[in-house]
């Protein structure tokens, strides 16, 4: 696990795009796990830049979107659906057929969700899944107590998560109570992860995730048995962390050939 602080989201969310836009130049037809949220909106401003200033060519990239919330369709405003249209994909040259986000109007959720990881193992699996953490420590819709075996499935949000997401919505009642979301063992298979964790609010989340028990009652947490994970937090989100002195000598002694392109 390496833990990257920078002093303001910005900065970090500069730093991930880079290690995107790297694996999209190395493997052009390379399959990326995205999420919504505000989170990535940063990161997805500077891919789009990238994209059109420096020719980064997402004509053969595959996306997987990690959860859609159950009940709203493509069209309505407050779907993953809209958000990853308006936010990248609109803006970028992903082929529309390459870009799988689960149905929320599924009429048959545990054959899509089988049929979902099935088109992920068809693609080869994810190459570099980017992921936020809810304050409650989820990723993806993987709520405390989520199986950190978890495939794609139904989830129920907690009451704390539909709080957080009920600034999207006209009230707390208008968010949707269930939604389809990749697992935690999903999750853990892609070769690389990067999660992205930003402001106070995150900080206690993070905490826990890097510095506390491997624990299905802080889902992120399992990103420390994967082998190749990464988080990329700002000041705020670190200032919970006990070693973030270690962590950002670890970042400022890396060998040449591991340092990081700006
Ligand atoms: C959404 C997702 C969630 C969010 C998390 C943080 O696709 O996977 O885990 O990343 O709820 O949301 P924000 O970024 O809005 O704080």
């Amino acid at each position: 696990m390496e833990i990257i602080v920078q002093e303001t989201a910005e900065q970090a969310s500069m730093l991930a795009a880079r290690l995107i836009a790297k694996t999209i130049s190395d493997k052009p037809d390379a399959v990326l796990g995205l999420p919504t949220g505000s989170t990535p909106l940063p990161l997805y401003k500077e891919l789009i830049r990238i994209h059109k200033e420096e020719n980064l060519d997402f004509s053969s990239v595959t996306s997987f979107n990690l959860d859609e919330y159950l009940g709203l369709g493509p069209e309505h405003p407050q779907s993953y659906h809209h958000f990853m249209y308006e936010n990248l994909f609109n803006h970028i040259n992903i082929p529309a057929e390459n870009i799988n986000i689960p149905d929320g109007l599924t009429e048959n959720v545990p054959s899509f969700c089988i049929g979902y990881e099935q088109k992920i193992k068809d693609k080869g699996g994810i190459d570099i899944q980017l992921l936020g953490i809810g304050s409650d420590g989820h990723i993806g819709f993987n709520e405390p107590s989520s199986s950190l075996t978890s495939r794609t499935r139904i989830k129920t949000l907690t009451p704390n998560t539909i709080k957080d997401n009920a600034r999207f919505f006209e009230n707390e009642s208008a968010v949707p109570r269930h939604v389809i979301t990749m697992g935690l063992g999903t999750v853990m298979e892609s070769r690389e992860c990067i999660l992205l964790a930003f402001g106070e609010a995150k900080a206690e989340a993070v905490r826990q995730s890097v510095e506390g028990p491997l624990c299905a009652m802080v889902p992120a947490s399992v990103l420390q048995m994967h082998n190749r994970s990464r988080f990329f937090i700002d000041a705020e989100a670190a200032s919970k962390l006990e070693k973030v002195e270690y962590y950002n000598w670890v970042f400022s002694n890396k060998p040449a050939w591991q340092q990081f392109e700006k």
